[in-house]
């Protein structure tokens, strides 16, 4: 007697919609057996495969309405039925358990009063890779040969599932190790980017390293200005010396001064005790002064004093002390228009720029920006989040077209949020609360629109690096509209 809902047909396409799209082999398994177990009217089922690299042993790799404390008792007394499929690569049915002469005779089938199995084989190319085994302890006859057409279908399904879910996870586990060898490759660990603006970073770093020249960092907030501090120091010959980091704008002058400096007992009310300065406490490693365009007038002359002299005083000491300190500032302001207008000392800002990196904001580096997206990605989709693996085009697109105001800092939580807000294993564009852009237009009004339009194409391509492909993309246009337009400009310029 059939169920009356049994629709081979449906259930089958089903098992093909659903199993398809699923990327993890668990959920495969998990939704192949609760649609083989529904439509079959059976009430327990599980699957086994091999062991990877051991090709005698069978595991369960998913259970349906079997508890943990069954299962063993389960499998054990099936053992004779899923050997026999196992064997002979052939489904075997077994109804009315009794008086069937195979098992009828086996005891421990009986004890469990299993009246009916239905067990197929798995097969991928020939080989046996395992089996789905669904019984029904109610109903002696529940599985007919009627069945097995459709059992052997919803099998073959399921190992092609089966396989492109490990495919597709092999080669995300392939993709996150080799992003990472080429990262270490070409960069510094921790430091996310392969545009050729990062490239430039990477290749001046790389030569400022082992020497103790003075480096100044510029670049808007959160493009990384700390991170290459740290990187420049951990890559170098002062790496097993302490790295110290102040903020300049933190603390009132006269507290700066003995930070940094240090003092002398009795030096000033509250100077109990004679105390180092972080300079000295970076002595033969490096200090990073940030923020270093908030240091007052005469902050700035005794900094320049040190870097000239290479020693310190103690506030309240008459003696000099030296230090050997290798100094890297940063600064988000235009330290070069500070000077023009005599805020910031320019014998000073010579001393600490003698090698300027600058770090260029997100927006003129878009290609970078999938990239750290799945950095960010790999960073915060952990533990019970670590389903989310990936995102979808629209909010790749989003993320690639937005101008990052905040820089990476605002990359890097975005993500973070989205991996919460995400309800499904991609982030979607709406996941990610991206703001509505409305700085793309130029600040300056009044342009006749084809310049507006010549200025705004070329800072696209700009961000883009001269892709024209990507720029042609980002501006829904054709590549040879922007081919056509690119020659024209050009020879204007002419
Ligand atoms: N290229 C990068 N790869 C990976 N993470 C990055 C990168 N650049 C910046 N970050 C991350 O972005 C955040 C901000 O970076 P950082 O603090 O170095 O910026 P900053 O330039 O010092 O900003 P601010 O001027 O606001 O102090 C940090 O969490 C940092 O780890
Ligand atoms: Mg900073």
């Amino acid at each position: 007697m059939e169920s009356q809902d049994y629709n081979p047909f449906e259930a089958l396409s089903e098992i093909a919609l659903t199993i398809n799209t699923l990327l993890d082999p668990t959920e495969v398994l998990a939704r192949v057996l609760k649609v083989a177990v529904e439509t079959l009217d059976a009430e327990r089922g599980f699957v086994l495969l091999h062991r990877p690299a051991d090709d005698e042993l069978f595991e369960v790799r998913s259970q349906y309405n079997i508890s943990p404390e069954q299962l063993g008792e389960i499998v054990r007394i099936s053992t004779s039925v899923v050997r026999e499929v196992l064997d002979s690569g052939q489904p075997v049915l077994v109804f009315e358990t009794e008086s069937d002469n195979r098992y009828g005779s086996s005891e421990s089938i009986v004890v469990e009063k299993i009246q009916s199995i239905a067990c197929v084989p798995l097969r991928r190319k020939k080989q046996q890779i395992g089996a789905i085994y669904l019984d029904s302890v109610t109903r002696r006859g529940r599985f007919t040969p009627t069945h097995l057409p459709f059992l052997s279908a919803v099998a073959n399904q399921a190992a092609v599932a089966l396989e492109n879910a490990e495919l597709y996870q092999s080669l995300r586990d392939e993709n996150r190790r080799l992003r990472s060898e080429v990262q270490r490759m070409h960069g510094f660990e921790g430091i996310i980017g392969q545009s050729a603006a990062i490239r430039d970073v990477f290749e001046t770093m790389t030569r400022v390293l082992d020497t103790s020249a003075t480096v100044m960092l510029s670049g808007e907030s959160g493009t990384g200005k700390e991170l290459v501090a740290r990187a420049i120091h951990y890559n170098g010959e002062r790496k097993d010396h302490p790295f110290v980091a102040v903020f300049c704008g933190s603390l009132p002058e006269s507290l700066l001064e003995s930070e940094l400096f240090g003092h002398r007992k009795g030096a000033f009310t509250g100077a109990t005790s004679d105390k180092k300065g972080l300079f000295e406490a970076a002595h033969r490693g490096t200090i990073f002064l940030d923020e270093v365009s908030e240091l007052s007038p005469r902050m700035q002359t005794s900094l320049l004093r040190v870097l000239q002299e290479g020693e310190i005083k103690r506030v309240g000491d008459e003696s000099t002390r030296r230090v050997d300190v290798r100094v890297i500032s940063a600064t988000n302001r235009p330290l070069k228009e500070l000077v023009g207008e005599k805020e910031f000392r320019d014998d000073l800002y010579y001393r600490l720029n003698t090698i300027e990196i600058e770090l260029p904001p997100l927006r003129q580096r878009r290609p970078d920006i999938p990239l750290l997206a799945n950095h960010f990605l790999d960073k915060y989709a952990v533990g019970s989040r670590d389903y989310v693996n990936g995102f979808t085009p629209d909010a790749l697109e989003a993320l690639r077209s937005y101008s990052w105001p905040g820089n990476v800092r605002e990359l890097e939580n975005t993500i973070e949020r989205a991996v919460v807000l995400a309800r499904g294993d991609s982030i979607h564009a709406d996941d990610l609360r991206l703001p509505t852009d409305d700085s793309v237009l130029p600040a300056e009004t009044g342009l006749p629109l084809k310049e507006m339009e010549r200025r705004y194409v070329l800072q696209t391509m700009e961000s883009y690096e001269g892709n024209v492909t990507a720029t042609a993309e980002a501006l829904g246009v054709s590549r040879r509209w922007l081919h056509y337009r690119l020659k024209e400009w050009e020879s204007r310029d002419e």
